[in-house]
């Protein structure tokens, strides 16, 4: 009985649909992926809108499609461009036949409540249909079995939200890119308040590790949010003692030569080489510590013991005097990580990028190891500005090489490649594509939300996102965003805007507001 009084409704809400054209080629072929119609007279149609048509076999299905482009095409007549030469042009308007090109989105299968492709001939001249906003929305979040988040409101009605689907994006990562100032801290914040906001109306217990390189993520809402789900904690960077750890002897070899001074083309350097190797035989993470050091020395050579005595004790100068102000060891942060909802590293009390990047790629490190050992631990790595940590080579290095190195090492050989599946996944952003490291852009970037760039960025983004998009990118303003993600059951790029949940704490901070006095 219900189910018939739906059935009737949704029909006679189909009815009432409007009809803004019928499906037109012009050369006499029809696909079902591309549709061209023409527009119905005193219809209108906008870029970026939703479309429907009748699916071919499935009653009371629709199969939608994006307009991505919408030419006028005029019937020409041979004395037109002479009247416009000598500025006396007729417009007759009725000459004019405003077109739409769509591409395929799909139909959401009845059976199934997921998006499907339609793979049948299409009907000519059928009819084309402006969906509802809540046909739409069906669209936009098919399954009642899945968690979504929301983006924003798709441009340029405004009626729909955008919805990611958070088992995809945290089985692939995202990425946020943009120029400076376009709005990418504010976008990953409000990400982060949905994210929780969502986990708390589930039932779920999250577990983020914010990476935060100019303390900016600590306002109200995000802390309040973060409480609900489970507790937050901000951590100043230099407050935390870290062991480095490495899992490659190459970079272990490079690191022991940068802390001890010993010239790379030595005798010793090379007596040492073969000593890291040997440790690395039986070990998968060799740490940087005392008891290594006891076990270079039995293992050196006795005409060089004197000489490495004397390099390894400048090296423990260097790397183990313990920081009065040190109040968490990386175990600690570990352990807070699985305890809490949200663990906020706050970088901006660092003296030296060094010092940010040793912390940093120790706490990669372990929690990459915690999440193969422990099946229960799944954490959520938010980075912002990410080419300070996994920079590309060769472009910019606001660090020592041997620990850009140990960050690619974890970040990109291990956490980008290989952590989703196991627990540990990467939201990120970045001010310059072109800085960060391919490797990394390029796993992350299968869920991208793009702020305006720079043109120089375009090209790389073009090589993850495809050249479709590039045109709207360059026009963005501020609070809009062009959403390409996997993670988006439609499948289709899409322009949102962007409703912030919070501010970044810079948001005061600007010159002007300084001069203000309103810091
Ligand atoms: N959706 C939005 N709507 C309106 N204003 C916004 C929106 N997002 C950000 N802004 C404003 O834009 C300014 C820059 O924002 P934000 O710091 O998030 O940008 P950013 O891209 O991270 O900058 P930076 O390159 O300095 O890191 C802030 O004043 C912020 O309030
Ligand atoms: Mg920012």
């Amino acid at each position: 009985m219900n189910n018939k009084r739906e059935h009737v409704t949704s029909s006679e809400i189909m009815e009432r649909l409007e009809v803004v054209g019928r499906v037109f080629s012009e050369d006499g072929t029809y696909r079902p992926n591309e549709l061209t119609f023409t527009l119905i007279e005193g219809r209108s149609i906008t870029l970026g809108e939703i479309v429907c048509i009748k699916h071919p076999k499935l009653e009371n299905t629709y199969v939608f499609y994006q307009v991505i482009d919408i030419p006028l095409r005029r019937k020409v007549k041979v004395y037109e461009e002479d009247l416009v030469r000598v500025n006396q042009p007729i417009e007759d308007p009725e000459r004019n036949y405003p077109r739409a090109y769509a591409i395929q989105i799909g139909y959401i299968d009845p059976s199934s409540n997921e998006v499907k492709p339609l793979l049948e001939h299409i009907k000519p001249l059928c009819e084309v249909y402006r969906p509802t906003p809540q046909m739409i929305e069906k669209l936009l979040r098919p399954r009642s079995d899945r968690v979504y988040v929301s983006v924003g409101k798709i441009y340029p009605k405004l009626e729909n939200e955008l919805y990611l689907d958070l088992n995809v994006l945290l089985r692939q990562g995202l990425l946020i890119i943009g120029g400076v100032g376009t709005g990418k801290t504010t976008t990953m914040i409000t990400m982060i308040i949905t994210v929780l906001e969502e986990c708390i109306k589930n039932n779920l217990k999250p577990h983020l590790l914010i990476i935060d390189k100019d303390g900016e993520y600590g306002c109200e809402e995000l802390k309040s949010t973060a409480e609900l789900a489970g507790g937050y904690i901000c951590i100043p960077v230099d407050k935390v003692g870290f062991v480095e750890t490495f899992t490659n002897p190459d970079a272990l070899h490079k690191r022991l030569l940068e802390v001890t001074g010993i010239h790379p083309s030595s005798k010793l350097a090379r007596e040492l080489k073969s000593i890291v190797q040997q440790i690395f035989v039986n070990n998968r993470v060799v740490k940087l510590s005392e008891e290594l050091f006891q076990e270079i020395m039995s293992k050196v050579h006795p005409g060089l013991k004197n000489e490495l005595r004397g390099r390894l004790k400048v090296a423990k100068e260097v790397l183990l005097e313990i920081s009065p102000t040190i109040e968490y060891s990386i175990d600690d942060v570990i352990e807070l990580i699985s305890n809490k909802a949200v663990v906020h590293i706050d970088c901006s009390t660092a003296e030296t990028w060094d010092q940010v990047l040793r912390v940093i790629a120790s706490l990669l490190d372990s929690i990459y190891v915690r999440a193969l050992q422990d099946k229960s631990f799944g954490c959520l790595i938010v980075i912002d500005e990410v080419h300070f940590y996994a920079p590309e080579k060769g472009m910019f290095k606001p660090a020592s090489e041997a620990l850009h190195e140990r960050m690619r090492n974890t970040l990109i050989g291990k956490i980008a490649t290989t952590g989703a599946r196991n627990g540990v996944v990467l939201f990120v952003t970045t001010q310059r594509l072109s800085l960060v490291a391919k490797t990394l852009s390029t796993q992350v970037g299968q869920n991208l939300i793009v702020h305006r760039v720079e043109d120089v960025d375009l090209e790389r983004l073009k090589e993850i996102a495809g050249s479709e998009l590039v045109g709207a990118i360059r026009l963005l303003p501020r609070g809009y965003a062009l959403v390409k993600a996997t993670a988006n059951p439609m499948g289709r790029p899409m322009i949102v805007k962007m409703y912030p949940k919070a501010r970044p704490l810079s948001t005061a901070t600007t010159c002007l507001s300084r001069w203000r006095g309103n810091v």
